[in-house]
């Protein structure tokens, strides 16, 4: 899959439904031992220069799951969350080590192209940023891009609907989209980055700039597209977190004793309810119920 990612043209990457990256009778149900791996990380390290972001990082990521990054600040999850879609590729000190496989390839392997595999793979940000365009061109932007076939009012207006947006945009899809809200705007980057129909969906903190009825909002659309897309999430809100996720990861900073060197490290990874309820660790326990943070 990826290697013929790696010669892909345009088009192989939306004939893609054809290849076995998404047959359409697999779904994440039942334990994780019985659940398709999207992503299966192996002793993962990213280091920025001489300093270690995160270390030793073993998970599996489950597809058509929501999967929860947590933990303190400088913990690591942006870089993490970054290297599943090769983001850290844009960051020259970024050097990430250990195996990465998607589907059950290499997804740092020599033929890949890391621009096919932020097509397959998009990432929605903390801060909404849609293009100074209309609506309408946000969404079309990628597929006219791609040279996707079919009737670009349809894609625009299927990306539209999947996003819980399309009866709030339907009648100024020509206004530019920085006259939408903030809520608006997020859920539109979310319809962007869906619009291309890709297999993963990362979001860094999407509802932190969001009041509460748009974050319930954007918590609903992740809940419906974890049905036909997997979602890796990083919050800070603890709510979000267990009222979202399938799997959670509690990340915390370690460090040396003499203080010189910190670095992030999954401390338990693990079912979301387990993770809430009845974690193995006390100190995601602690992170969990507020006591540090
Ligand atoms: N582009 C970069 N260059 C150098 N160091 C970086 C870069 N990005 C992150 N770091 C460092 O890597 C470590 C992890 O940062 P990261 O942004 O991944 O943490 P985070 O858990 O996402 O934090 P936050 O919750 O504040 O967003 C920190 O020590 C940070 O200073
Ligand atoms: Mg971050």
């Amino acid at each position: 899959m990826v290697g013929a990612m790696a010669e892909g043209t345009t088009k192989q990457v939306h004939d893609r439904p054809e290849i076995s990256v998404r047959p359409d009778d697999l779904r994440a149900r039942g334990p994780a031992e019985h659940r398709e791996k999207t992503f299966e990380l192996k002793d993962v390290a990213v280091s920025y220069g001489d300093s270690p972001a995160v270390k030793n990082v073993t998970m599996d990521i489950y597809r058509n799951n929501i999967t929860a990054l947590i933990g303190p600040s400088g913990c690591g999850k942006s870089t993490l969350l970054r290297c599943l879609n090769r983001m850290n590729d844009l960051i020259p000190s970024a050097r990430v080590e250990g195996q990465l496989l998607y589907h059950g390839a290499d997804l740092y392997g020599p033929k890949v192209d890391p621009v096919q595999v932020r097509k397959l793979i998009g990432m929605v940000f903390q801060k909404p940023n849609p293009f100074p365009k209309s609506i309408y061109d946000n969404i079309a932007f990628g597929p006219r891009t791609l040279g996707m076939k079919g009737d670009m009012d349809e894609i625009v207006e299927k990306a539209l609907r999947r996003a819980a947006l399309w009866d709030e945009a339907k009648d100024r899809l020509s206004d530019n989209a920085y006259g939408m809200s903030g809520g608006q705007q997020q859920r539109l980057c979310i319809a962007r980055a869906i619009a291309i129909d890709p297999d993963v969906v990362l979001m860094d903190e999407p509802c932190s700039a969001l009041d509460p009825v748009s974050t319930y909002k954007i918590e609903d659309l992740m809940l419906e597209l974890k049905e036909r897309y997997s979602i890796v999430i990083v919050t800070h809100n603890m709510q979000q977190a267990a009222r979202v996720s399938d799997m959670t990861a509690f990340l915390t900073v370690e460090m040396t004793s003499d203080e010189k060197n910190r670095w992030g490290q999954v401390v338990e990874y693990d079912d979301t309810d387990k993770i809430f309820t009845n974690p193995s660790d006390s100190r995601t326990e602690d992170y969990v119920s507020g006591r540090v943070g």
